[in-house]
């Protein structure tokens, strides 16, 4: 689990130890050991190597993401763009997120299931954006889904049997939207949130490997 201490990282990381279907639950965040940050490539492949010492991993789930902190604020117009915080934006929602797929899908099974499934959002979809705005984390996130359906191509040819997935988790009550929840839209708890992304990975089959899938399991436009 990356982002283990995340709204809807630490929901998974509590549900997957709770379900007691794997042997042992690693976490890797920030704040807490075993630490890692995905914006320091370094720090990956030390977490690679930790993971690798301990077996082979059946499910890898990124739950990282960035859509706001400190002065860093979703953008509404073109005039509010700046070169830094797109950075920072690819940075932690695509380019992390890649770096965890060059060092770890090497790791998983080539002859039995295993899943790598990170948390992308329905915003990144370039077919579905009909509002704009969040120009940095949509973009980011298209780059994201691009990352995944490359690597899931890449992965098929030796793992046959993996799945690499996209997953919009739907709108749940995290840090990262509380400044956005509007009064009336539907807002999951990050444990029912968790649960019904984890009931969907346990379906997933390889011929679903590469798409971009809602937390149903339904595919999404690119
Ligand atoms: N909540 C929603 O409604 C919603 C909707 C659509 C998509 N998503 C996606 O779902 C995922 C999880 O979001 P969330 O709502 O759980 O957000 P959250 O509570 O803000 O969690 C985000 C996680 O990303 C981690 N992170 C950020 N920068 C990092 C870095 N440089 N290195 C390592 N970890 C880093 C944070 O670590 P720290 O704990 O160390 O800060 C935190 O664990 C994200 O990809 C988000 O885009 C969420």
């Amino acid at each position: 689990m990356f982002g283990a201490t995340g709204g809807i990282g630490s929901a998974l990381t509590e549900a997957l130890r709770q379900s007691g279907q794997f042997r042992e639950v690693v976490g890797f965040s920030r704040l807490k050991e075993p630490r890692f940050n995905v914006e320091n490539e370094a720090t990956i492949k030390d977490a690679a190597e930790k993971v690798a010492n301990r077996g082979v991993p059946a499910l890898l789930i990124n739950a990282i993401g960035l859509l706001h902190s400190d002065g860093l604020q979703p953008e509404k117009s073109l005039r509010s763009l700046n070169a830094e915080t797109l950075a920072r934006l690819f940075a932690v929602n695509a380019v992390g997120p890649a770096l965890l797929m060059k060092h770890f899908l090497p790791l998983l099974s080539k002859n039995r299931r295993a899943v790598f499934a990170t948390l992308s959002a329905k915003v990144g979809s370039i077919g579905d954006n009909a509002l704009g705005g969040w120009y940095g984390y949509r973009a980011s996130k298209a780059a994201l889904n691009q990352f995944v359906r490359t690597a899931s191509i890449e992965l098929a040819r030796t793992n046959p049997l993996a799945v690499c997935v996209a997953v919009h988790p739907g709108t749940v009550d995290t840090a990262l939207s509380k400044p956005f929840a509007r009064i009336g839209l539907p807002l999951q708890t990050p444990a029912e949130a968790a649960s019904t992304i984890l009931q969907t990975l346990s379906r997933l089959t390889p011929g679903q490997s590469g798409s971009f899938i809602d937390r149903y399991g339904e595919t999404l436009p690119w």
